[in-house]
């Protein structure tokens, strides 16, 4: 089978850092399906895994965790799905990612399809989809249906893959959104997907939620690096929430955290399926669920930008993109 994969860690710009490579067809085994690829997603976890370091994959390493396609056959324990059924899903960092014609995956990270999108739109939702859900109503405890709704929210990082689809969930569960952009066209990009407020964070974001008439907001959501960690302290209300998904080398002082009984949640997609937790499967509920407000047209695709076909220089074009940290939405490559 068709697949891209590296064996050496190497800057993008290097024709080795991926390559195409052709793979033996894996057979599925347990509660593993085996989906024919059709369209993939490339994330910021994609060029951190690639990016230079030590190190030498032998077989060659296939990476990628966000797919769209179409189930070719089922492991004996498998009850969710069949041959035939669209899908579409993250997958799991610790095995062979989605970047291949054909891919093993358990079926409880699993989601069915949007019947209404293309394999190209669903491929873009699944992993910042999995990140926004679980950081909003997973770590911070946002009512999903709406029971907090005129609560605020501070999206930091409004206008990447999990941004985008962030704002549209806070947005349904009935959430006032202020959206953090800091170029006219991703500040147009999060209006459109209906952020209440933007402010830019490259400047004073005490002061432009200040200027909102806001002292504090009741939820902050890091969705891109943790540079505002000052401003979030003093922002977040007493016994407010802030969920992180990014990085965790910066320093960040917690006086302030504490005098205000605030607290602090990380939110790892990955989590889940790393160390297989027994609510393993409530990620093949929220992507079904993510599916049907698609379906009834009350969310949207995040794709901005579709690539063709599958192969390694698109595959090297999509990380080069990532890596510039300007992307509005999301990259996807079809054509298998
Ligand atoms: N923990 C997890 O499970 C998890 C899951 C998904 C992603 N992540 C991580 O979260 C980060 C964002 O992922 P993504 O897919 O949304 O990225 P992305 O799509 O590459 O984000 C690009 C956008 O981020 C904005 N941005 C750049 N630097 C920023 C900053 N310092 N503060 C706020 N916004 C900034 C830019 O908007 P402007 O041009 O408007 O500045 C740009 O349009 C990455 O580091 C990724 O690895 C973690």
């Amino acid at each position: 089978m068709k697949a891209v994969a590296f064996t050496h860690y190497l800057p993008i710009d290097d024709p080795k850092s991926l390559f195409d490579v052709d793979l033996p067809k894996p057979s599925p085994a347990g509660r593993d399906l085996l989906v024919a690829v059709k369209a993939v997603a490339v994330n910021p976890v994609d060029t951190k895994v690639r990016g230079p370091k030590d190190g030498v994959e032998d077989p060659p390493r296939v990476i990628g965790y966000d797919a769209s396609g179409i189930v070719e056959s089922v492991g004996p324990d498998v009850t969710l799905f069949k041959a035939g059924d669209e899908v579409y899903y993250a997958g799991d960092i610790t095995r062979s990612g989605t970047n291949s014609e054909f891919q093993l995956v358990d079926e409880r990270i699993v989601g069915h399809k949007p019947t209404t999108l293309s394999h190209a739109e669903a491929a873009a939702l699944p992993l910042t989809s999995i990140t926004a859900y679980e950081a909003f109503f997973d770590r911070l405890g946002i009512d999903r249906d709406g029971a907090d709704k005129e609560q605020s929210i501070l999206i930091i990082g409004g206008a990447g893959g999990v941004g985008s689809i962030g704002i549209q969930l806070a947005k349904q569960a009935g959430l006032v959104v202020i959206a953090t952009a800091s170029r006219v066209e991703t500040s147009d990009w999060v209006k459109e997907l209906g952020a209440d407020h933007v402010i830019n964070h490259r400047e004073d974001m005490v002061a432009q939620v200040r200027a909102l008439g806001m002292q504090h907001v009741d939820h902050i959501a890091f969705f891109n690096g943790m540079n505002n960690w000052d401003a979030a302290v003093e922002l977040i209300r007493p016994q407010g929430g802030i969920v992180s998904i990014d990085a965790i080398d910066l320093p960040m002082p917690m006086a302030g955290m504490k005098t205000k009984s605030a607290s602090l949640h990380w939110e790892f997609m990955f989590a889940r399926s790393m160390h297989n937790t027994p609510d393993m499967i409530e990620q093949h509920n929220l992507l079904t669920h993510v599916a049907k407000e698609i379906d009834a047209g009350n969310l949207r695709t995040t794709v901005t930008q579709v690539l063709s076909p599958f192969n390694a220089e698109n595959m090297r074009k999509a990380h080069a993109l990532i890596e510039s940290g300007t992307v509005k939405g999301k990259i996807v490559i079809e054509g298998f």
